[in-house]
């Protein structure tokens, strides 16, 4: 059956979180525009099984930085979801090519797409990682939508996933500004949750880790929040009217060590880290705006169980 709810477009449709945008876009009777780097990749092979993909999911392969790849997949749409950027699980030898330019410029040119064509919302894909990295925030007070990552800091403790985010955010909404264009960004925090893809993506890595990978491990305190609660977040901010300006998306906070002890009440014999050595500090990031929006989160046993289950389906774990 045709989709009666409009065109959307998704960039980085193949990705963790793109794969279940898609999925929850399909689900709600939109019909669907993804695109993907390499269409003929078997590790794309997931979102033709999806549920009503057959007929409203179309593949399109664009580049964040080929400007006319990135127009044949916005054409006809009333919204774009610009999820696609880089987000490497290691340091990256040349980060201005492999990180800056592709989130930065690639937003720069979906956006440039979108006013061309006359979306009717972008919704962008940021993250806590553009909220966080302030060290002039007061210790303790409840990080929300007014706290912004400072680029110099990110830069000189070489953080460039953070920087890379932070620009790309900052930047849309500079270009929202001069353009006209309705531009409305999710800050999502450490995301986990069942993955679609075949492949393994980086925070996702990190959990799988947990289980298996560590001797020793930072205490860190984690911001998590659920894969399909960021899709869902990502679905409120564009079809909300009142939806405006930028949304943390953050579900539970929780010391690594306390994670660790939790997953092993739940799954005892895996081979958890036996050591945790000195991790920073807690901070605390609010998302009462979304809540405010409609926005509902699943607990982390939920999200917990969700994630191990599918990796154990799909032999990750073996
Ligand atoms: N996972 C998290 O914990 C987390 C937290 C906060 C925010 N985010 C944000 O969520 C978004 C999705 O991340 P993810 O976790 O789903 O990671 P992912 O699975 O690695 O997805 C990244 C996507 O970006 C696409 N991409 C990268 N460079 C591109 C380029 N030059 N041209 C076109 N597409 C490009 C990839 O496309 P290909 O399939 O072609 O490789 C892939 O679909 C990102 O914007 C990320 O910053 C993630």
């Amino acid at each position: 059956m045709a989709a009666t709810k409009g065109k959307l477009c998704v960039t980085g449709a193949g990705g963790y979180l793109g794969s279940w945008v898609v999925q929850l876009l399909l689900s709600k009777g939109y019909s669907v525009h993804g695109t993907v780097r390499e269409p003929a990749d078997a590790k794309y092979a997931h979102l033709s099984k999806l549920e009503k993909a057959s007929d409203n999911l179309k593949l399109f392969k664009a580049d964040l930085l080929d400007y006319n790849s990135l127009y044949s997949a916005v054409e006809g749409c009333s919204g774009v979801f610009h999820v696609a950027s880089p987000v490497p699980s290691i340091t990256v030898p040349n980060p201005e090519v492999e990180l800056m330019d592709p989130a930065v410029k690639g937003t720069l040119n979906v956006l440039e797409v979108c006013a061309q064509v006359k979306v009717k919302r972008v919704v962008v894909v940021s993250s806590g990682a553009a909220v966080s990295m302030n060290p002039s925030w007061p210790k303790g007070k409840v990080m929300d939508e007014s706290c912004w990552s400072n680029e110099e800091y990110c830069t000189s403790t070489k953080n460039w996933y953070c920087l890379s985010k932070t620009k790309a955010e900052s930047q849309a909404f500079e270009y929202a500004k001069q353009s006209g264009l309705d531009v409305v960004t999710v800050c999502p925090t450490l995301i986990w949750g069942p993955i679609l893809q075949s492949t393994v993506n980086a925070s996702s890595m990190a959990l799988i880790k947990l289980l298996k990978g560590y001797e020793t491990v930072e205490n860190k305190f984690r911001l998590v929040v659920d894969v399909r609660d960021v899709a869902e977040a990502l679905l409120l901010a564009y079809e909300k009217p009142e939806a405006e300006g930028r949304y943390i998306c953050s579900a539970h906070a929780v010391w690594t060590k306390d994670l660790v002890e939790k997953l092993r009440s739940i799954y005892p014999s895996f081979n958890y880290p036996k050591n945790f050595s000195e991790g920073g500090e807690e901070q605390k990031l609010s998302s009462e705006k979304l809540k405010r929006l409609g926005w509902r989160y699943r607990t982390l046993e939920e999200t917990l169980i969700d994630s191990v289950e599918r990796y154990h389906k799909t032999e990750i774990l073996d």
